[in-house]
């Protein structure tokens, strides 16, 4: 029973003597988010983990993420505070499916967004992030036939920005599958004067009503910069508090689901961890990331070329 504790106080003090690194993504609630040590998207959450000194990385965001951090820093213990909590695009990419697509066009490389499960890593030549996938797209030969899985929306997008045909494996992010353009529109009509900036993740009826497309990082850096006093927000919410915080004067308006309102867009998986669950992981050191050493080392290739290709 952890009622009666101050967990920020003992998730505070666990964090000293365990020596841990609690690294928190955009999308997670606000109390972890202001716990964390660092805040970040996909790439900056991967390099911190590939580079701390700490014993023990917390990651409050999703399995795949915190599997990536094993990925990169093995010798660190690695807890992640809700094993649940998926994602949709891994679920849609099962590996044998994703090798048997490989097989059947052995002419491609497969370049794989980050959201995915450690076997398709290993299945894939380089991982991207949504921060990171133009640079490295672009450095790609033209004449290279490539897969891009499992995001399609974000692998349409990159088709159509780069003007480069690749084979799309059918995933979706059912959280920012989830924006209405019906809604969206109404939402405009009422703030003609607000940008709105979306995840590579939307579909491409929300992206093209999009005056910025971008990683949650890029989209955070876009709503502290722009001179508009109103931004609208097409990713997932909880990274509204980020905003707010560093410029409580601006307003921020999640972008639409059917229903009128942003709250069907908040990502049920990253909602799974919460301030008890973090403090019990913390204090158990469970339950925690382990990754057969073969098929870790495997997928580690296809990441340190993202890193490398990224930088
Ligand atoms: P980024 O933070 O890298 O933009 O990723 C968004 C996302 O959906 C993570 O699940
Ligand atoms: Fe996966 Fe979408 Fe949730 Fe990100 S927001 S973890 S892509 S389901």
């Amino acid at each position: 029973n952890l009622s009666g504790l101050d967990l920020r106080a003992e998730i505070d003090r666990l964090r000293k003597e365990k020596n841990a690194v609690i690294l928190a993504h955009y999308y997670q609630k606000p109390e972890l988010q202001d716990l964390a040590d660092f805040v970040g998207d996909s790439l900056e959450l991967s390099r911190i983990a590939a580079e701390t000194d700490a014993d023990v990385i917390a990651f409050c965001g999703v399995k795949f993420m915190a599997e990536t951090a094993k990925i990169l820093s093995p010798d660190k213990i690695v807890v992640l505070p809700d094993l649940d909590a998926g994602c949709s695009l891994e679920d849609s990419c099962p590996p044998d499916k994703f090798a048997a697509f490989r097989a059947q066009h052995p002419d491609h490389i497969a370049l794989t967004y980050i959201n995915c499960s450690t076997e398709v890593k290993a299945l894939s030549d380089i991982i991207v992030t949504s921060s990171s996938a133009e640079k490295i797209l672009s450095q790609i030969p033209v004449d290279q036939k490539i897969i891009f899985g499992p995001d399609k929306h974000l692998g349409g997008y990159l088709q159509r920005k780069l003007g480069r045909e690749m084979l799309l494996w059918p995933g979706v992010c059912i959280v920012h599958e989830a924006f209405s353009e019906t809604e969206l529109l109404k939402l405009k009509a009422q703030y003609p004067d607000a940008p709105v900036a979306a995840h590579p993740e939307c579909p491409a009826h929300i992206i093209d009503h999009a005056d910025m497309v971008g990683s949650t990082s890029a989209i955070l850096k876009f709503a502290k910069e722009t001179p508009s006093e109103v931004v609208i927000v097409a990713t997932e919410p909880h990274i509204i508090h980020q905003m707010e915080k560093a410029v409580p004067e601006k307003t921020f308006i999640g972008a639409p689901g059917a229903d009128g309102n942003c709250n069907c867009n908040i990502c049920p998986y990253m909602a799974l961890n919460t301030m008890e669950k973090l403090y019990v992981a913390l204090r158990d050191l469970e339950p925690r990331i382990e990754l057969d050493e073969e098929l870790r080392l495997q997928a580690k290739k296809s990441l340190d070329r993202m890193l490398e290709m990224a930088s």
